[in-house]
């Protein structure tokens, strides 16, 4: 039964070209789901379809910039040519500064609107159309537990994810009535590029950063991408099929504890 969970369901991941997308693409792959692989980064992105494909599975690489109307449109209509349907969406692109409100440039604040805000608005936004012909459809966006707790250094990046939280619920509140669901999943830290690069790369003393962090975890351990990708394969399936609007939070305990009092 659960290796037919998203059998030959198209699933469109933007992102899947690294860290948490590329997790998601190769457990939807290994499920045996046709992935279609959208990311900016051409060499990781193919590398991603290129690895599926070499176990047997069905991917197509897309090249997409999220921010950009005319390429998510592009994507859309790439994917429905090919396999005919978009089953599942997964909203993944983003990025992060990490820095303080004070010290974020204007041009940081656009970009990370463009990415991690717009980016699903418009994948919603144009695999609406399709996913409602059908009369079913799953789209799931990889927010943060930035977008529902604040986290100093990373002000501009919770705005763009709980706009992403809020506009989850707002999508599943409109398109219910047609058979799409829409959700979203707030990582806690996941081992990824953009932990390492953005996170720890600037802290003086990894370790300490790492040990300091590890203390607002109740699992008291970094997630691994994988897990993440479990959370996307029960939304993505029919055993979330009353689930929607729903924020997953998919982070060691992280966002249910107010640390050591004493
Ligand atoms: N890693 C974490 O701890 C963590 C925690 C919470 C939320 N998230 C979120 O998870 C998602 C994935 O993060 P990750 O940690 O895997 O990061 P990552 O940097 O490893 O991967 C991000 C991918 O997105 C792609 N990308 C960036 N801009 C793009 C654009 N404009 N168009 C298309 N693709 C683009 C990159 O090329 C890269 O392949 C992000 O939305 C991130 O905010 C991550």
């Amino acid at each position: 039964m659960l290796e037919k969970l998203i059998e030959n369901k198209v699933a469109i991941i933007t992102g899947s070209g690294s860290g948490i997308g590329k997790a998601i693409a190769l457990s939807y792959a290994n499920l045996k789901a046709k992935v279609v692989i959208a990311d900016i980064n051409e060499e990781s992105g193919k590398e991603t379809s290129k690895e599926i494909i070499h176990h047997g599975g069905e991917a197509l690489f897309v090249k997409t910039d999220v921010s950009s109307v005319e390429s998510v449109k592009a994507l859309v209509e790439t994917a429905v040519k090919k396999y005919k349907k978009i089953d599942i969406l997964v909203n993944n692109a983003g990025l992060e500064y990490y820095t303080t409100i004070e010290d974020t440039t204007e041009e940081q604040w656009d970009q990370t609107m463009a990415i991690d805000l717009k980016g699903v608005f418009m994948g919603i936004k144009y695999v609406l159309p399709y996913m409602k012909k059908q009369g079913s459809g799953s789209i799931i966006n990889i927010a943060s537990i930035a977008g529902i707790s604040a986290w100093p250094g990373l002000g501009v990046y919770s705005a763009a994810k709980g706009g992403v939280v809020l506009l989850t619920k707002a999508a599943a509140a409109e398109n219910g009535k047609y058979g799409i669901r829409v959700n979203c999943i707030c990582p806690g830290s996941i081992k990824t590029p953009l932990l390492e690069e953005q996170f720890f790369a600037p802290q003086s003393d990894r370790e300490a950063a790492e040990a300091q962090l590890l203390k607002h975890y109740p699992i008291n351990r970094l997630g691994e991408a994988s897990e993440i990708a479990d959370a996307a394969i029960y939304l993505g399936s029919d055993l979330s099929s009353f689930v929607t609007g729903h924020s997953l939070s998919v982070d060691g305990g992280l966002s249910s504890f107010v640390g050591d009092l004493i």
